[in-house]
């Protein structure tokens, strides 16, 4: 029976949200991951799931060394930085997919808010996400979306159960501390997704033939 050599798909910054993903491209016969980490110590988690991380310091040579070495044809960040520092770090791995022969797919570190209807929320996107964005809009080489989950519905399970750390004071609910806060009249429509839910829908769309971007 003819055997397809699973694609390789590089997760860029895998620290609490990524891991979902992470996990759900180990499920997937169709894919293989690798983590692209600024760390030389590699984290028990990935060596007990035997994931090879790479470390790279966001240069576009040791970017483009990676995504050739291992064959990457997307490249997924979930690099989370609030400062303009964004720009220059997801512009490096934009340069080293357009120079790259095989990653020719790029999501930039987003999963947050509502991209369509309040592009520039929370206030740290006007000076990160929205720079980039028009980055990307400019070019034609690299596919590229905005992946945008909502709030985690994972911060209402406890520890042993979530990957994301509590956000006490952010999160309405304080899950340690037994409080809750009522944002707006309390009557507001609030929806979630389930991580992953989120991880699963990531992985769908890596074997999506098209992306809207
Ligand atoms: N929808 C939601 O409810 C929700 C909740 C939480 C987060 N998010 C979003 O999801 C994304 C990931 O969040 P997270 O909670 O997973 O983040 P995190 O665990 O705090 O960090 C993710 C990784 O980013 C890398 N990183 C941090 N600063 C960096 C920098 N200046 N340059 C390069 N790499 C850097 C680190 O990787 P290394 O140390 O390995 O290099 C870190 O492990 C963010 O965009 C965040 O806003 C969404």
């Amino acid at each position: 029976m003819p055997t397809t050599r699973p694609q390789t798909i590089a997760l860029a910054g895998v620290g609490d949200l990524g891991k979902y993903t992470c996990e759900e491209l180990l499920a997937s016969p169709r894919f293989s991951v690798i983590v692209l980490s600024r760390g030389k110590q590699k984290e028990k988690w990935f060596t007990e799931r035997q994931i090879r991380v790479y470390t790279t310091d966001y240069t576009v040579p040791s970017l483009l060394s990676i995504l050739e070495t291992t064959s990457t044809t997307t490249l997924i960040s979930f690099i989370n930085d609030p400062t303009p520092g964004y720009v220059t770090t997801h512009t490096a791995l934009l340069t080293a997919c357009q120079q790259s022969h095989s990653c020719k797919r790029l999501i930039p570190s987003e999963w947050i808010g509502d991209s369509e209807t309040y592009p520039l929320k929370p206030d740290y996107y006007a000076t990160s996400r929205e720079p980039f964005r028009n980055t990307l809009r400019a070019q034609k080489e690299i596919e590229w979306t905005l992946f945008n989950v909502g709030w985690l519905m994972d911060y209402f399970l406890p520890a042993r159960k979530t990957w994301m750390k509590p956000v006490p004071g952010k999160f309405p609910v304080d899950l340690e501390g037994w409080s809750a806060l009522v944002r707006g009249s309390g009557e507001e429509v609030q929806s979630w997704t389930y991580g992953r839910d989120g991880g699963g829908g990531v992985v769908a769309l890596c074997g999506a033939d098209e992306w809207v971007g």
